[in-house]
């Protein structure tokens, strides 16, 4: 008999990234040039495919080194006095707050929907009303994309810049039409992976150009400009994208609509099972105003309570399935931050904090993995509920 110290873990994630077959070609044309940084071939070509997908002009959207630099260069090209009050959701993942405070500002925490788990235009204009906000940055969180003909009514009412941190939502999160400043991860588990790696897309007159200039030190790279080429015109950093991770980013462009196709009807697939298992006792995010995920990356559960959440927690834990408190404990609460926010009254993110747990999920999970997993969620969730 099998017991379960024996059994294989099931992981939370595994990188779906090309193989080394795949990324030969477009490494030897990297070396035949000697290109490897510095705004090289392969990150123009990358550039040129982002810019024809988002049907932008090429200066409107650069790449950069991740998407935390891309959020803090973005914050800095806003030029916004220092100490603004950069309004964020109090559930996200740290960087969107990090990026606040190493731009300067000061992040405030609001509220999420308790159903897409998102920072709605809504939930902006009641903080708005609660005191000075300077700016906004929503997040697609787990890669539900926002609306962004909403976000733009509101930068129009209220005067105030949005930049959506749309990390997890390459591929469903678009402009829709409508202006907007958008900033993507290509890190290794997202849903184009490049390894590491960013994308900034913005309409905003001039501000993909200077994320650039700022991604390069700050270095005028413009032979149009004021400036000579090579002079200091920004305080900037390094956060340019390399040849190599391009190399990635190409190679997984190519195979995205696919993968991206496997991840969702696996995804739903996966809900459905474990629904079915556990008699629909439980939540999942719910798709938001501008449409469903095009390329899930994580799976995500939210149980009736706390108590219910932990019971399910330890029941994976013995049955050797990996979870994870994704976004969690809430940024209010990590007391590097602490200091650093004002928060609002948050109670649906509370909510999330307590009853969230992450799943597994990866492309290539095998059946027995899937069936481990809703044996064990279904059994466990149903205990739980048999308690109260
Ligand atoms: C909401 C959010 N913002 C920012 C980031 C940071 O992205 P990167 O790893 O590219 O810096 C992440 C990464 O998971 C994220 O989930």
């Amino acid at each position: 008999m099998t017991t379960n110290q024996e059994l294989p873990w099931v992981p939370l994630l595994v990188p779906d990234m090309p193989s080394p077959q795949e990324l030969l070609p477009w490494l030897e044309r990297m070396h035949a040039v000697r290109h490897y940084s510095n705004f090289g071939p392969l990150v123009q070509e990358l550039e040129k495919a982002f810019a024809q997908q988002f049907a932008l002009e090429s200066e409107q959207l650069t790449t950069v080194a991740n998407a935390t630099q891309g959020l803090e260069l973005v914050l800095q090209a806003l030029d916004l006095p220092t100490g603004s009050r950069i309004l964020l959701p109090a559930f996200t993942f740290v960087a969107t707050a990090t990026a606040v405070v190493r731009a300067g500002h000061q992040p405030v925490l609001a509220d999420v929907d308790a159903h897409t788990w998102m920072l709605t235009p809504e939930i902006a204009r009641a903080a708005c009303e609660c005191m000075r906000i300077d700016a906004v940055l929503p997040v697609a969180t787990f890669g539900m994309p926002h609306d962004m003909r909403a976000w733009q009514q509101f930068e129009r009412d209220t005067g105030l810049a949005v930049v959506i941190d749309a990390a997890a939502a390459y591929g469903s999160q678009w402009l829709q039409g409508a202006e907007g400043t958008l900033v993507f991860s290509l890190h290794t588990t997202k849903s184009l992976p490049a390894g590491e790696g960013g994308l900034v897309v913005s309409t905003r007159p001039g501000l993909g150009a200077k994320v650039r200039q700022l991604s390069n030190f700050g270095i005028n790279l413009d032979p149009g400009a004021a400036m000579p080429v090579g002079a200091l015109a920004d305080l900037g950093s390094n956060a340019k994208m390399s040849e190599y991770h391009a190399a990635i980013g190409l190679v997984s462009l190519q195979k995205w609509e696919q993968h991206a196709h496997k991840r969702r009807t696996l995804q739903a697939d996966l809900i459905r099972e474990i629904c079915l298992a556990s008699g629909h006792s439980l939540a999942w995010q719910a798709q938001g105003p501008a449409g469903p995920q095009m390329a899930p990356t994580l799976l995500c559960v939210q149980l009736p309570d706390a108590a219910a959440r932990t019971t399910v927690e330890r029941a994976c834990q013995e049955a050797r399935i990996m979870t994870r408190r994704w976004y969690q404990p809430l940024l209010q609460h990590m007391d590097v931050l602490q200091q650093q926010c004002l928060s609002l009254d948050t109670p649906n993110a509370v909510q999330l904090a307590q009853t969230l747990l992450g799943l597994p999920f990866f492309w290539g999970i095998t059946l027995e993995q899937r069936q481990r997993i809703c044996d064990v969620v279904a059994r466990a969730s149903a205990a739980a509920c048999s308690l109260k």
